[in-house]
């Protein structure tokens, strides 16, 4: 098979996909920090799927801003190199995309626990300027 008929079978399931992903799920992981002009997951994942990655390939996004491509290509099984130019892209994409320390659950719930001993009755809420726009109230 030539280089250009592989080329057009790709190009004929890229264009059998609904790029409108109306009815996309949310993604925790997506949403732990907010980041501009971000992909939906959905796009990646498509694109990975759609454009069958040999398996040992490695997914390059020069551009990864916080990491959707990189985490869609960890989860399609492929490792995932990312380069940004803003620091703070790396530090939440360098988040999403490493292990979770081995005692991580176990510590969690313990701090879960101190702070429900610690913290049962009424919290006091420091002022801190613009309190509202910063915290939704149940925060
Ligand atoms: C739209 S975001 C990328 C979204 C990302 N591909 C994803 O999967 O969600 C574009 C990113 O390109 C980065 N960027 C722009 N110019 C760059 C450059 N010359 N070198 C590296 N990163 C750059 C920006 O900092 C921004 O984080």
């Amino acid at each position: 098979m030539s280089n250009t008929t592989i080329f057009d079978s790709r190009y004929t399931k890229l264009k059998t996909i609904d790029w409108n992903f109306q009815d996309v799920s949310q993604d925790a992981l997506a949403n732990i920090h907010p980041y501009p002009a971000r992909f939906i997951p959905d796009i990646p994942r498509e694109l990975i799927s759609a454009l069958g990655c040999a398996k040992g390939s490695v997914v390059l996004d020069p551009f990864c801003g916080s990491g959707t491509t990189l985490v869609e290509a960890q989860r399609a099984g492929f490792d995932a190199v990312g380069i940004d130019l803003n620091p703070i892209a790396c530090l939440i994409s360098s988040v999403k995309t490493q292990p979770l320390p081995e005692k991580y659950l176990c510590t969690a719930k313990e701090i879960y626990k101190d702070a429900k001993e610690t913290f049962s009755g009424p919290v006091e809420i420091p002022s801190i300027p613009n309190l509202d726009h910063w915290f939704k109230s149940d925060i």
